[in-house]
């Protein structure tokens, strides 16, 4: 089949919007933010990813809620413009979809859903402790991306990243062991994926 979104998103014999599992899988920053008064807030986003590694860049994509308002993600880095992007590893993975609850503003998902926080070294918001890598952020740009057709608007948050913690466990001949990382990822629908396997392929000369 071919088909224009710009028409319909998911025409028959579609059931879903496809686009999820087509630009899969995708990595997940588990992104933690505060408020003003210091309240810690903690949301998964698979709209996320890295986008130039000198200066280290990386962006993650709130949607607005299905009720129309901002996400206390974006809330919060519009107050305090600063976020770390803690990494999923499979052991994680039903705790981080806890986190996705949608909280009442104010509310820590991260203590809710029986996480600790580590204090970062160069933003205020802390990293997940359980997690095995996490990157400290500081907001560079907020990009407000067109309204959909249901009139709710999304957002591209993209970060300088300040600070990058890493288990040391996790470190063999100078490399991350992406094995042991065992990151978790997201595809289309509820469908998720982890790193399990892995195969080397040098670039051309
Ligand atoms: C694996 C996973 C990935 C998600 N990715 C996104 C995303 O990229 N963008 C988004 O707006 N919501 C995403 N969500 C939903 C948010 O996590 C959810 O709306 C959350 O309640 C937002 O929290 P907040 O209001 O505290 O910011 C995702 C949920 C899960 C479980």
């Amino acid at each position: 089949m071919h088909y224009d979104p710009r028409v319909d998103l998911k025409p028959a014999p579609l059931k879903f919007n496809p686009l999820n599992a087509l630009v899969g899988p995708r990595p997940i920053g588990w992104i933690t933010t505060l408020d003003p008064a210091g309240r810690i807030n903690l949301a998964p986003f698979s709209y996320f990813n890295a986008f130039s590694s000198d200066p280290p860049i990386v962006a993650f994509g709130p949607n607005a809620r299905a009720s129309g308002g901002a996400k206390d993600t974006l809330r919060n880095v519009r107050e305090v413009p600063e976020f770390t992007a803690s990494i999923v590893s499979a052991p994680l993975a039903r705790a981080m979809n806890e986190t996705s609850r949608e909280l009442a503003y104010g509310e820590n998902e991260m203590a809710a859903a029986g996480l600790t926080s580590a204090a970062s070294i160069n933003v205020r918001p802390p990293r997940v402790a359980e997690a095995r890598a996490a990157l400290e952020c500081r907001v560079f740009e907020i990009v407000d991306l067109p309204c959909g057709r249901d009139g709710r608007t999304s957002h591209i948050v993209i970060g300088e990243v300040v600070g990058i913690y890493i288990d040391d466990a996790l470190i063999a001949n100078g490399r991350v062991d992406s094995l042991a990382l065992a990151q978790v990822a997201r595809l289309g629908y509820n469908d998720y994926t982890n790193v399990a396997s892995l195969y080397e392929m040098r670039r051309p000369d």
